[in-house]
């Protein structure tokens, strides 16, 4: 067997994670349950040299995110930075903690696009969901400045059983705001939301409703808006190439400069991460533990190694069939042709009924 290494693909999008600190506190977060405290932060030269070496690595597109990334104090320098190192740069805000004079200096920086997120069309549930009073008045703020220096802006609708029957009412809200593209993102079950999966989780119908409706939006306001859709994978058949497979297109680097695969990354114990204050990011995506744990097809088990689909969904999600199986290696349990795949379906099943609680 020819043992030679192949050249690794060469990633397209970073997503720069400056801090964990965020004033909200949403259920379903994406930041992990342990999170990087702010002496442990990057700092802005480091970052500034992670965005060089990112351009050099052929990364077109830096996401800037957090947490808030509006909790740090150099934003502005960093999305300059960002911008003189030739990276789309995309700012991924709550907009709580973004002033309007903030944003007027992160675009004469060089900001290229904002996208905020929105926890419901209704401000007093969408405030209730944030744990923050006065959240959805602020970012409808924001997003009102975002137009006006006419910056693209993205809406950001994360859906779950408390607000999956607004599907509607939230493109129309996302219209309103002027945005460009509304991202109907429904929570998958990693970090937070899968510590509150039984009080997050719609019902199938739900997601049936919600789908149909998508479909029914997409074609009223084709050229108003885009509209993206996933579906929650425990309703799926068949998984989705998560992160567009492992290391392949995109890399996470956290707040204390770990590089991950993806964001949930650090929840599957086996993964060594090599960190940019010790390594360039061509090494750590070229050579790192990480990364090449689950790179390409050879890892693969039955059935998903003589499976067509393989170099199409590369087995799905690794972080959710480790939460779900206990290992990392299996199929992602998501497809209908995992031997597992029963446990998705009886998930799929199990909700709370009592009231439902919004904190974390
Ligand atoms: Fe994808 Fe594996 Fe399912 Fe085939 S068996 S569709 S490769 S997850
Ligand atoms: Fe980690 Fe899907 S979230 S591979």
């Amino acid at each position: 067997m020819d043992a030679t290494p192949q050249r690794a693909p060469r990633p397209l999008g970073l997503l720069a994670e400056l801090t964990h600190r965020c004033p909200l506190g949403c259920p379903y977060c994406s930041n992990p349950l342990a999170l990087d405290p702010r002496s442990d932060e990057l700092d802005t030269q480091t970052w500034a040299r992670v965005f060089r070496e990112a351009a050099a690595l052929g990364v077109l597109q830096v996401h800037l995110s957090g947490g808030e990334p509006g909790a740090r104090r150099d934003l502005v320098e960093i999305t300059k930075a960002a911008h003189d190192a030739g990276l789309y740069t995309n700012l991924i805000t709550s907009a709580v903690g973004i002033s309007v004079e903030i944003l007027g200096n992160l675009y004469e920086s060089g900001l290229d696009h904002v996208q905020i997120s929105i926890q419901d069309n209704d401000p007093a549930l969408a405030d209730k969901i944030a744990g923050y009073k006065g959240a959805y008045a602020r970012k409808a703020a924001l997003a009102a400045e975002v137009v006006r220096l006419k910056l693209p802006l993205t809406v950001n609708a994360v859906m779950h059983r408390a607000n999956i029957e607004h599907v509607e009412d939230m493109v129309a809200l996302a219209l309103k705001l002027g945005a460009k593209r509304v991202e109907i993102a429904h929570v998958q079950y990693y970090g937070w939301a899968l510590k509150n999966r039984a009080r997050l989780m719609p019902t199938r119908e739900q997601v049936a409703r919600a789908v149909t409706t998508v479909e029914t939006l997409r074609e009223k306001h084709r050229g108003a808006i885009v509209i993206d859709a996933v579906v929650p994978d425990y309703y799926a058949r068949f998984p989705k190439a998560c992160v567009g497979g492992w290391g392949r297109r995109s890399l996470n680097v956290t707040p204390s400069g770990k590089v991950l695969p993806c964001h949930a990354a650090e929840s599957i114990p086996e993964l060594t991460f090599w960190n940019v204050r010790e390594h360039s990011l061509a090494d750590i995506w070229d050579n790192s533990p990480a990364f090449m744990a689950f790179r390409g097809t050879d890892w693969m088990q039955e059935p998903c190694r003589s499976c067509p689909k393989a170099k199409e969904d590369f087995g799905g999600c690794r972080c959710q069939a480790f939460a779900l199986t206990g290992d990392a290696r299996a199929t992602d349990p998501v497809c209908h042709l995992s031997p597992r795949h029963a446990l998705v379906s009886e998930l799929a099943e199990i909700r709370e009924d009592a009231a439902y609680d919004y904190r974390r």
